[in-house]
């Protein structure tokens, strides 16, 4: 009697690209390097400079690193370049120089790491500042494309309301022209300080380009101290963090992300009839929901109509190259 019998075949996988903490490896590297040495040293060798999304993670580096009186980069930095406007949410790069986008002098300086919003001072050149303070501002009107300066001191947040509700948004200036309306808009209104549309999210986002909401902050850290500290690292004393000049040479974190697939096989003997797709189905099903209910989300269920062992000892081989790992 021929003997045929059905795998089914598992494929199980961790950490693709959406990479959960737990699928990485850590690893310390004592060797001296500024941050964007150390960036490229753990793109090279692993995958990047580590991301610290919780307190966990920032525990395990802690304990793998020597008790040094010193400090070790993080893939946490300050971008200090990372602008959007408001009326587009996407990120819109200003350099330090540009056309008619130009800073005055000093600026952007994140004092104290606290200016993430931009206003215009003395009417034409940018400045970032704290988002809390309060100036005029400038709404821009799509519907009449006008732009109008509200006279009223708002922090950056509520002239953003203001001119969403009334209008359609803080301005963008996008153009020589937007940029000459804008002059002509202000001259003669003597404000000293006017919030634009121009806005960075702070510390966001790490170096492997994904975000993390968890900080471990040393008391009175970040300060940007002297407006040049924009890369973050962590104290091997005490696991806290601070900011520091990029510029300077210390030991490093990186992490590889750890793809791992399993295949598992499965031999199922049962009294129903197991080449029908709906008993398949219905098999499949019920694995997937053991699967799920363990924490796996990512496999995939595969059947596979295998030959009896018996029936054709060559057709093995083909069962095996069948159940190909991928990576
Ligand atoms: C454009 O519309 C806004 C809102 O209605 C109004 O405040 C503004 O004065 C208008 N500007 C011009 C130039 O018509
Ligand atoms: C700005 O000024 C130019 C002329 O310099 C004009 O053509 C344009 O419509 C104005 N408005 C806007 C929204 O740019
Ligand atoms: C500002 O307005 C004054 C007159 O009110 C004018 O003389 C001057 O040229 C204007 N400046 C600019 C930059 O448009
Ligand atoms: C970083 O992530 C954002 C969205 O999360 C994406 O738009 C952007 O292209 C990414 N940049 C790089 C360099 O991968
Ligand atoms: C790190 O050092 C390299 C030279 O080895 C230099 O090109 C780079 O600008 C330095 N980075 C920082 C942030 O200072």
């Amino acid at each position: 009697m021929e003997e045929t019998s059905l795998l089914l075949i598992l494929l199980v996988s961790g950490g693709l690209s959406t990479l959960p903490p737990h699928s990485r490896e850590y690893h310390f590297v004592n060797q001296l390097m500024n941050w964007t040495e150390a960036q490229s040293y753990c793109r090279e060798h692993f995958t990047d400079l580590v991301t610290i999304y919780n307190s966990n993670i920032n525990q395990l580096l802690f304990s793998m690193s020597p008790r040094i009186n010193d400090w070790a980069w993080t893939g946490l930095y300050n971008d200090r370049y990372s602008w959007k406007w408001s009326m587009e949410r996407k990120l819109f790069y200003v350099g330090s120089t540009h056309e008619f986008l130009i800073w005055a002098n000093g600026q952007p300086d994140c004092a104290y790491a606290n200016e993430y919003c931009v206003a215009l001072q003395g009417q034409t050149q940018m400045d970032d500042r704290p988002c809390g303070d309060s100036y005029p501002f400038l709404c821009y009107n799509a519907q009449n494309t006008s732009y109008i300066l509200v006279m009223e001191s708002r922090s950056w947040s509520a002239a953003q309301s203001y001119c969403r509700t009334y209008h359609t948004d803080l301005t963008s200036i996008r153009s020589k022209e937007e940029k000459s309306n804008i002059t002509l808009t202000l001259n003669g209104s003597g404000v000293q300080y006017v919030w634009i549309g121009l806005y960075r999210d702070p510390w966001a986002p790490w170096s492997d380009n994904t975000t993390s909401t968890f900080t471990n902050w040393k008391i009175s850290e970040p300060n940007n101290y002297g407006s040049t500290q924009y890369c973050v690292t962590m104290n091997l004393m005490a696991g806290i963090w601070s900011d520091s000049g990029c510029e300077l040479r210390y030991n490093f974190f990186c992490f590889t992300a750890v793809t791992k697939q399993t295949v598992v096989k499965m031999k199922l003997q049962s009294e129903a009839d197991m080449h029908s797709t709906e008993i398949q189905q219905q098999v499949s099903q019920q694995l997937s929901g053991l699967m799920l209910s363990e924490g796996l989300t990512d496999f995939r269920i595969r059947w596979r109509k295998v030959q009896s062992y018996r029936d054709d000892q060559s057709k093995k081989q083909d069962v095996d190259g069948g159940c190909k790992t991928e990576f």
